[in-house]
């Protein structure tokens, strides 16, 4: 520990470059400057620099006669040097040891005693976010058994301890704050209760970015924005590198340790780590690296056996927390399992409640192996001793049955009188306690969070990157195009060899097909083919590939509104790629001919399964899981592009259905970029379909997201009634579905006019739950009406209601449910062993493990008692 510190050297003048400097030294100089060359230009994100330098850095090694270096490189002032910040009423003791054994760095082999009250006070560079950080080891020592050591250290306004113990911990450990200073004067104070002593060991002031708080967070009891996240104060309580090693404070470039999180994980048996090279991590603009390193994004926890079959349960952490504050919870995602985008949806539950429901990271960053994070507060409402973290499959999905989760964060939130920790504030004031009653309660609210709490999804497409699809844009309307198909991936590797077919972009590939093979893929565009015409010309069925059935859609060339609706067409479905959007396969221009061919959706319109075709009805749960499909793909084309994405001609025969029922939207040929429409509203001519529009439009003739939220408004009263959206044969009241389904639900009579195809099979509150949305969605005025985000959490809702009913119906097939034991008071949290959700076959109903079993029936008993 002899070695100068930098303190040191920079007292003596640093070593000049002399002018007689050896050719090895310039070589090396060279090679310095190559590698930083290349570093930089490699650096993804060189721009955001990797490095943050702190306006302030004041490190700390109490009781040490010597600057010390911590593990992690950093170097701690001396005791005497950090006088000038010290003040005390009494004597100090200093005292340290030469080594000691399990100690971490040597920045914990010194003290500070304290016997009186004792304040450091720091006149810091800059107010701002700051990092406090106060270490702790016990060490022995001939005058104090530091174990007895009992003391409260606050600052002027905020208390960080009160009335601290060691207690059984004889290790070194430390504490960390993150605190907004509302001044350039830090003082942080000691004061040991009488009798006892109090120490500390090391201590940091760093300066921390603003970036690392935003005022984005959601609280879990209500969903709402919670405000105000800038000027909380924040202890750090668990901050965990899910699926991976410990990382240290060498390891972080804010100096943060990141635990192993396999402790707190609640069955490790169902837990699989993943792991990536953490440099193929990539940061979308507007998300720092220094949320979190690249390697903390680069392992994951996912669902052991995901690939084999399909995992039902949830993958569960525990950790206890001091109910009586309130926390953030910052995770941290990164798709880096998916092989493809949108192959991945997954659910997200914090104390038994739905945080997110089909979390969609394509959506979010739309790459793979892209950072992002979410913050959620868990307020007064729903903490508990525990907190309880959970992520399971979303099982509306077709696609890869999976969940992850890649670093976890806890914070605690200072209380109404400013503590983090006891109830008193700095002046002695008492927060009181907060809700005891609630927090009681909570057990018994978690059982039945999962329904209740649905008030949960939260799709927020937060500082949605700019431009981060904008600088990929292009001239030529035909260039470049999606595969929406994974099977044209594997042709990739052809693509060198120039086969003709198939060539690269930065946005993927699309296959450009001869007139040739169109023609014969459609029987030279055989009448027989047509499977739906248009403004802008026909579409056909067509083989491609010998049995890969592809819907082709042949413009007329003649028509300039054919022109404009296909530029329109290719031009948003080259930017988009989402599980509930039709995919673009590829497209031929050949002879100025403009065709697209696309994935076929065998199942055909949905206006077709509700109505004129006497195809055999849809059962309600198969027309909600629809809905619930087709808002899914509006919900992304309004956020999740970055101009957003208005539609424009949302009808049920622009809804497809694939071959098992997945509903997507189709024909983009009307649509137009939000961000576009403000300048040009004037001159935007009303389109869409009669019997959909949105009255505002017609009047106002502006666009904006609403007037799709309108349309499908009609669109969920057509597939609930099952009848057109105008039908001019009807009474007049009649005609317009949107006014007479208007007309019924007000008067609280709407299932006078469902589909007598449901009768029986509806479960009440699950059309209510669907009528409402509808309605909402039908508001006169845009301001009015739910984004599209809230409208699916409603079907979202409305499905699970309906799943509930049918398995309590199922129940009492099975007469299980006569002799249902009411539910526990209070019941601890519910045994998460994997169970089978509820099935839509009575036949089917699986006995389940005692104790979860009466928990999921008490569930169903009470939502239907509702
Ligand atoms: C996952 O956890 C949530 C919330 O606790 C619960 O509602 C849900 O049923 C669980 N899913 C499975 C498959 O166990
Ligand atoms: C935390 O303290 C700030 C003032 O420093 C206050 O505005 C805020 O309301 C406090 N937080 C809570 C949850 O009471």
């Amino acid at each position: 520990m002899t070695q100068t510190s930098t303190i040191h050297s920079t007292n003596s003048s640093p070593p000049s470059l002399s002018s007689s400097m050896a050719p090895t030294n310039i070589f090396i100089i060279i090679l310095l400057v190559f590698f930083l060359f290349v570093s930089f230009i490699t650096d993804p994100a060189a721009g955001d620099s990797s490095v943050f330098k702190p306006h302030d850095s004041i490190l700390i090694s109490c009781g040490s006669d010597k600057p010390t270096t911590h593990s992690d490189g950093r170097s701690f002032l001396s005791d005497e040097e950090s006088l000038k910040y010290f003040s005390s009423d009494g004597r100090d003791i200093l005292v340290s040891l030469p080594s000691a054994e399990n100690v971490p760095s040597p920045i914990y082999l010194s003290a500070r005693i304290f016997i009186e009250e004792a304040i450091y006070t720091f006149r810091l560079a800059d107010s701002g976010w700051h990092w406090i950080r106060l270490h702790f080891f016990p060490l022995s020592n001939p005058q104090f058994n530091l174990q007895n050591a009992k003391f409260s250290v606050s600052t002027d306004s905020l208390v960080l301890l009160h009335e601290f113990t060691i207690g059984n911990n004889t290790g070194c450990f430390f504490k960390e704050y993150l605190v907004n200073m509302k001044t350039e004067r830090l003082s942080i104070k000691f004061k040991p209760v009488t009798g006892a002593p109090a120490f500390i060991n090391a201590l940091e002031v760093v300066s921390a970015p603003d970036i690392l708080i935003n005022d984005n967070s959601t609280t879990l009891s209500d969903h709402k924005p919670f405000t105000g996240l800038p000027t909380q104060s924040f202890q750090t309580v668990y901050r965990l590198n899910v699926g991976g090693p410990e990382l240290s404070s060498k390891n972080d470039s804010l100096s943060r340790t990141w635990m192993s999180d396999s402790r707190f994980l609640k069955h490790k048996e169902l837990a699989k780590s993943v792991t990536v090279n953490p440099f193929v991590i990539k940061y979308p603009p507007g998300n720092s690296r220094f949320i979190a390193p690249q390697t903390v994004y680069a392992s994951a926890v996912s669902m052991v056996d995901a690939g084999v079959r399909d995992p039902n349960f949830n993958i569960t952490w525990n950790m206890d927390v001091d109910p009586s504050f309130q926390y953030m919870l910052r995770m941290h995602f990164c798709d880096i399992i998916s092989e493809v985008l949108d192959d991945l949806y997954f659910n997200v539950y914090i104390n038994g409640i739905t945080a997110s429901s089909g979390m969609d990271l394509s959506s979010m960053v739309e790459d793979l192996t892209t950072a992002y994070f979410i913050d959620f507060v868990v307020d007064s409402d729903v903490v508990s001793s525990q907190l309880t973290v959970e992520i399971g499959a979303y099982k509306l999905t077709t696609s890869a049955k999976n969940a992850i989760l890649n670093g976890l964060e806890v914070f605690k939130m200072n209380n109404s009188v400013g503590s983090l920790d006891g109830e008193f504030g700095v002046n002695g004031n008492t927060a009181g306690s907060i809700n005891k009653a609630v927090v009681a309660a909570v057990g018994f609210a978690m059982m039945f969070g999962a329904f209740i709490g649905l008030g949960a999804m939260v799709f927020r497409w937060r500082r949605r990157p700019q431009d981060w699809r904008k600088r990929n844009s292009f001239s030529s309307w035909l260039l470049p195009l999606h595969v929406g198909d994974a099977s044209f991936l594997s042709s990739k590797n052809s693509l060198g060899s120039r086969k003709g077919q198939f060539y690269s972009s930065t946005m993927g590939l699309g296959r450009r097909f001869s007139f040739a093979e169109l023609s014969e893929a459609t029987k030279n565009w055989d009448s027989n083919e047509v499977i739906g015409i248009g403004g802008f010309g026909n579409v056909y069925l067509g083989l491609i590939d010998d049995d890969k059935r592809v819907a082709v859609k042949r413009g007329n060339p003649q028509s300039e509104q054919g022109i404009n609706e296909f530029q329109t067409e290719i031009q948003m479905l080259s930017k988009l790629r989402h599980r509930h959007l039709v995919s673009l396969i590829g497209y031929c221009d050949e002879n100025s001919e403009m065709i697209l061919v696309y994935e076929f959706m065998s199942n055909g319109p949905l206006r077709d399964h509700l109505y004129g075709k006497n195809l055999p009805p849809l059962s309600w749960k198969q027309r909600l899981e629809i809905s619930i499909g087709a808002a899914r793909g509006l919900h992304y084309l309004h956020t999740g592009t970055s101009q957003g994405i208005i539609h424009r001609d949302v009808k049920t025969t622009n809804i497809l259905l694939d071959d098992n029922f997945v509903a997507k939207m189709a024909d983009f040929g009307l649509s137009k970029a939000a961000s576009t429409t403000e300048q040009t509203h004037v001159s935007t001519a009303v389109k869409g379909s009669f019997g959909y529009l949105d009255p505002e439009y017609y009047r106002k003739q502006q666009l904006t997201e609403k007037s799709d939220v309108y349309s499908f408004g009609v669109v969920l009263f057509e597939v609930l009634c099952a009848r057109p959206a105008i039908n001019p044969s009807l009474p007049r009241e009649q005609v317009n579905l949107a006014e007479w389904a208007m007309q019924w639900k007000r008067k609280g009579l709407l299932e006078k006019i469902v589909d007598p195809h449901l009768a029986g099979s509806i479960d009440a509150e699950s059309m209510k739950k669907f009528a409402e949305a509808a309605e909402k969605c039908l508001a006169e005025y845009g301001v009015d009406r739910p984004s599209m985000g809230d409208v699916l959490w409603n079907l979202e809702y409305a499905l699970q209601l309906q799943e509930a009913s049918m398995q309590s119906r199922a129940d009492d097939a099975n007469g299980s449910s006569a002799s249902l034991p009411p539910p526990a008071p209070a019941p601890s949290t519910p045994e998460l062993r994997p169970i089978p959700p509820p099935s839509g076959n009575p036949g089917e109903v699986q006995v389940i493990g005692e104790h979860s079993g009466t928990a999921m029936f008490a569930q169903f008993a009470a939502l239907n008692g509702r």
